[in-house]
C-alpha cells in the first residue's frame, strides 16, 4: 500500500458513515466459508443480486484435517465407561488414561466375570490408574443409581461418561419381534436415557455416546440397532440444546477391537459394501480426540469409497448426501470410467442405454442443483439454464464417469439429455474412449471466447479460477 496512513484515515471515515447510517452496504448475500462452492455456483448461475460475501469467520477446521493439538483430560475426575470391560469400550478406556484420566469405572453385565478382568485391574494399577470393574446393567435404573452413589462416595467427581454398551440381535424386519427389538434397544437406547436422566444434575464435562455408521446408511438386518443408534444421535442433540455436554459418534466398522474381531464374515461383508477396510482403533480414537477438541455434537467416522457405497445405497441420491457427493466430486452412482466399463460389461444395449441415461440425468441434475426426475430428457440443456461453464463441468464429469470424451464446449451443439445419451452410447459401442485431454489453456480460452465480452474483469478472473479449480480437483492438470 503506497499511503497507508491516508488509506486508514479514509477507511475510518467510511466506517463512521456506515455506523451513522449515512452509508449502507450494497445488496449482498453471505455464505459461510464451508459453503464457498455454493457461493460460486450461485454466481455461476447469475442467481444473485449485488455481491456474494464469503464469511471467513465461520470457518471450522475440517475434522478430517490432522490436528496436532492433544486433548488433555483431568486426572482429578472419574470416567464411567459402559461396555468398558472389553472391546472398543475397553480400548476407549485405555485411550482415556493416555490423555490423563486416572480414575475409571468400567461396567458390563458380567463385570469381573468377564475373561481377562483381573488382568485389566492389574494393568491399570501398574499405570497408577484407579480402576473399578463392576457388574451393572446400564438399562437398570436402580442399578445405575446405586453405581453413581458408590462413585459419589468413593471416587473423585464424575467428569465423563462413554456409553459403549451394546447387544446385537440381527434379523430382517419380518423376523424382528418386540423382544428382539427390546434386546437391542434396551442396553443402547434405554441405557443412554438412564445415564442422561440420572446425571443431568452433575457437572459432567463429557457425555459420549457410541453409535454406528449404519444410522446414516442403513443396514439390512439391523433395524433394531439402527433405531437404537438413531435415538442416541437425537439424545446428543437434545442434550446440547439444553446446554449439556454431548457427543455421539457413528463409527464405521472397527477392525481390531470389539464385535467384528469375533465375526470375520460380517467384517468382510461390511468392507465390501463400504469399499474400504475397517478402521483401526487408534485411528478411530484419534478422530474421537479431534471431535472432542472441536466440541462436535454428532458425527460419523467411517472409511468408505463413495462410488462403491453409493451403488448399493438406495438413498445415495437423497439430499442428505448432497454435500458428500459434491465434496467427492461425483454424482450419485457415478464412479470412474473403469468402474462404469465393468458395470456395463455383459449388459444388453437397452440396459446400457438406461444406465447411461440415469447417469447423464444425475450429472445434469447435480450441476443444476436439481433432482434427476426433474430433468426433462428432451429439453435442450441450454434452456434448462446450463451455461457453457457448466457445460465444461458436465463434459468433464461424464468423461470421467464413462471414459467417453465429449467436446468441452458441448453446449454449442444444443444437446438434450437424450442426444447426449445417444452420443455416449454410440461411442461406448464403437469402443471410442477418451483420448488426449483438452489442456487447461484450451478450456479456459474456450470459455473466455464465449463469455469474455459479457463479463467484468473480476467475474472473468473468477470464472477462470473456477474452471482451473474444477479441473485441478479432477486431477486434470
Ligand atoms: N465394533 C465395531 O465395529 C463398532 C462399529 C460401530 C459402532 N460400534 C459401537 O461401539 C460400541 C462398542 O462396540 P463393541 O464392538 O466393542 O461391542 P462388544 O464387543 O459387543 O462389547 C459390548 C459390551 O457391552 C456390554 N454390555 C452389553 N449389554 C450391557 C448392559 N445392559 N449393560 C452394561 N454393559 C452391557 C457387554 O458386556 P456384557 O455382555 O458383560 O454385558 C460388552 O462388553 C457399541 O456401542 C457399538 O455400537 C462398534
Amino acid at each position: 500500500m503506497a499511503r497507508p496512513a491516508l488509506a486508514q484515515q479514509l477507511f475510518n471515515q467510511m466506517m463512521a458513515l456506515f455506523h451513522e447510517g449515512d452509508l449502507s452496504p450494497l445488496p449482498h448475500r453471505v455464505f459461510d466459508a464451508h459453503q464457498v462452492i455454493d457461493a460460486f455456483r450461485t454466481m455461476q448461475q447469475a442467481k444473485h443480486i449485488g455481491k456474494l460475501v464469503v464469511n471467513m469467520q465461520t470457518v471450522q477446521p475440517p475434522v478430517s484435517q490432522p490436528v496436532h493439538a492433544r486433548l488433555v483430560l483431568s486426572g482429578n475426575g472419574t470416567w464411567l465407561v459402559t461396555g468398558g470391560v472389553a472391546g472398543f469400550g475397553l480400548e476407549t478406556a485405555r485411550w482415556l488414561t493416555s490423555r490423563g484420566v486416572r480414575h475409571l469405572v468400567l461396567v458390563s453385565r458380567r463385570g469381573m466375570h468377564t475373561p481377562g478382568a483381573a488382568q485389566l485391574l492389574a494393568e491399570f494399577a501398574a499405570q497408577g490408574v484407579q480402576a473399578d470393574i463392576s457388574a451393572c446393567d446400564v438399562a437398570d435404573e436402580s442399578a445405575v443409581q446405586a453405581l453413581l452413589h458408590r462413585i459419589g462416595a468413593s471416587m473423585p467427581p464424575l467428569e465423563g461418561i462413554v456409553h459403549a454398551a451394546m447387544v446385537l440381535d440381527d434379523a430382517l424386519m419380518a423376523q424382528l419381534t418386540a423382544d428382539r427389538y427390546a434386546n437391542v434397544l434396551r442396553p443402547k437406547a434405554g441405557g443412554a436415557l438412564v445415564l442422561h436422566q440420572l446425571t443431568q444434575h452433575l457437572p459432567l464435562k463429557y457425555f459420549i455416546l457410541y453409535s454406528s455408521v449404519t444410522t446414516l446408511i442403513g443396514n439390512a438386518g439391523q433395524a433394531n440397532y439402527v433405531a437404537a443408534n438413531a435415538l442416541l444421535e437425537n439424545l446428543a442433540q437434545h442434550r446440547r440444546a439444553q446446554g449439556l455436554p454431548a457427543l455421539c459418534v457413528g463409527w464405521g466398522p472397527i477392525d481390531d477391537a470389539g464385535y467384528l474381531t469375533r465375526h470375520q464374515a460380517v467384517k468382510d461383508s461390511l468392507a465390501a459394501r463400504l469399499g474400504a477396510a475397517a478402521l483401526k482403533t487408534q485411528d478411530a480414537l484419534h478422530m474421537l480426540e479431534i471431535l472432542l477438541l472441536h466440541d462436535v455434537g454428532v458425527a460419523t467416522v467411517a472409511d468408505f469409497d463413495w462410488a462403491t457405497l453409493a451403488r448399493l445405497l438406495p438413498s445415495s441420491n437423497e439430499p442428505r448426501f448432497e454435500s458428500l457427493r459434491r465434496h467427492v466430486g461425483q454424482a450419485g452412482q457415478a464412479g470412474n470410467a473403469d468402474d462404469f466399463a465393468s458395470r456395463i460389461a455383459g449388459k444388453t444395449p437397452d440396459e446400457v442405454q438406461s444406465m447411461v441415461y440415469q447417469l447423464v440425468r444425475e450429472q445434469v441434475a447435480q450441476i443444476l442443483c436439481s433432482m434427476p426426475d426433474k430433468i426433462n430428457p428432451g429439453q435442450p440443456l441450454h434452456d434448462m439454464g446450463l451455461d457453457s461453464l457448466m457445460g465444461v463441468e458436465l463434459a468433464l464429469a461424464l468423461e470421467k464417469s464413462t471414459g467417453v470424451r465429449l467436446p468441452a464446449m458441448l453446449l454449442n451443439e444444443g444437446p438434450t439429455v437424450e442426444k447426449l445419451v445417444a452420443r455416449i452410447v454410440e461411442k461406448l459401442q464403437t469402443g471410442e474412449a477418451a483420448s488426449a485431454q483438452p489442456s487447461l489453456g484450451e478450456l479456459v480460452s474456450q470459455v473466455v471466447a464465449q463469455h469474455g465480452e459479457h463479463l467484468s474483469n473480476e467475474e472473468l478472473a473468477q470464472t477462470v479460477q473456477a474452471v482451473a479449480q474444477h479441473i485441478t480437483q479432477e486431477g486434470r492438470v
